[in-house]
């Protein structure tokens, strides 16, 4: 039996009950594809899971999903890239040494050095093509930034000249959302602290706000369009204040408004935008599969710059 190394996450609780093991190494079933996994990453997600935080009222479905006293999937990681090493027999979509990223949905199984997917898109995953122009370390932010915030950003069917404002503009999404809003021709304005200003500005945002200076609140202005791109667990008076400085017909989505949706559609849009040069994924740190205590430490602070990865095979 071939063996692999993985993470292995047997109970909820803090980073130090994620393991470093060897476990069984999959094998693809006639519908599925081997992935050498070259890059995983931190995300939001993945804290979630570890840690099971879950606000009481959501207790029960949420645990129900990831499991009820342990997760469900022993190995955690939502994100991935990677290259085909092998195909069942009825893959159309991709061939051995295929260049890929997305996501692993309830499948998880990311922190290893190999996963099964399959190519259709479910709640076990959606994968594509990567972009050929960045790392598979920049396309975990890609594919996970990438996704959530195109979703949530096209409910706002933006157009050319509107007032877009991104509220958390230097997280794995809001950094992506920036880009996409200046891309459809907005006038973009970013929140997000002091150390991230520059960033902010960098990714093409017209106006920041920090969120951290006294009356901030008196910079917002009325917007077509505003996403949370920090989430609902998080509020302040800012976030508050933001939720009605919308025009007539502006809107206002939450990313945690209903689920992401694994769509290797939206996958393949932003490999485009990527290669055409109109989104840049930003990664904060890169750690290695050793040490991933650290990474969710740091993730877990809440304050990452775009996104975290996990560098699997170099
Ligand atoms: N709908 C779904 O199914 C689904 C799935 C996955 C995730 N999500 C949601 O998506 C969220 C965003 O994920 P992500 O990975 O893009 O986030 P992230 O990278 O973890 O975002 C962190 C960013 O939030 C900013 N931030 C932290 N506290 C803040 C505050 N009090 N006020 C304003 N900004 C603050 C930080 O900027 P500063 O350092 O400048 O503070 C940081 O850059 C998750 O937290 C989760 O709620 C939803």
């Amino acid at each position: 039996m071939e063996k692999m190394r993985a993470i292995v996450c047997t109970k909820y609780g803090p980073p130090e009950v994620l393991k470093i093991k060897e476990v069984e190494k999959p094998a693809p079933k006639g519908d599925e594809v081997l992935i050498k996994i070259y890059a995983t990453a931190v995300t939001a997600s993945d804290i979630f899971i570890r840690g099971s935080q879950i606000p009481i009222q959501f207790w029960i479905p949420m645990r129900i999903m990831i499991g009820l006293t342990k997760p469900r999937k022993s190995i955690i990681g939502l994100v991935l890239a990677g290259k085909i090493e092998s195909v069942g027999k009825n893959i159309k979509r991709f061939k051995p040494g295929d260049q890929v990223y997305g996501l692993t949905g309830f499948g998880l199984g990311a922190y290893a050095e190999y996963k099964c997917m399959k190519e259709t898109d479910s709640m076990q995953g959606c994968l594509s093509l990567k972009p050929t122009n960045i790392t598979f370390e920049e396309s975990t932010s890609a594919a996970y930034g990438g996704l959530l915030a195109l979703q949530y950003m096209e409910r706002g069917n933006i157009q050319r000249g509107q007032k877009v404002l991104i509220y958390g503009a230097s997280g794995t999404s809001g950094t992506i959302a920036i880009q996409y809003a200046k891309y459809l021709g907005a006038e973009v304005t970013g929140i997000c602290s002091t150390s991230n200003v520059d960033l902010v500005k960098s990714l093409g945002a017209d106006f920041v706000i920090d969120y951290t200076i006294k009356d901030s609140i008196n910079l917002i202005e009325q917007y077509d369009f505003i996403l949370d791109a920090v989430g609902k667990i998080k509020t302040s008076k800012l976030k508050e204040a933001c939720k009605k400085a919308l025009t007539l017909n502006g809107k206002y989505v939450s990313i945690d408004d209903g689920k992401l949706i694994l769509d290797s559609k939206r996958l393949d849009l932003i490999k485009e935008l990527v290669e055409t040069g109109h989104i840049k994924p930003v990664i904060d740190r890169t750690y290695s599969l050793e040490q991933i205590v650290e990474a969710h430490e740091y993730v877990g602070k809440g304050h990452k710059k775009g996104g975290v990865a996990i560098t699997i095979c170099k």
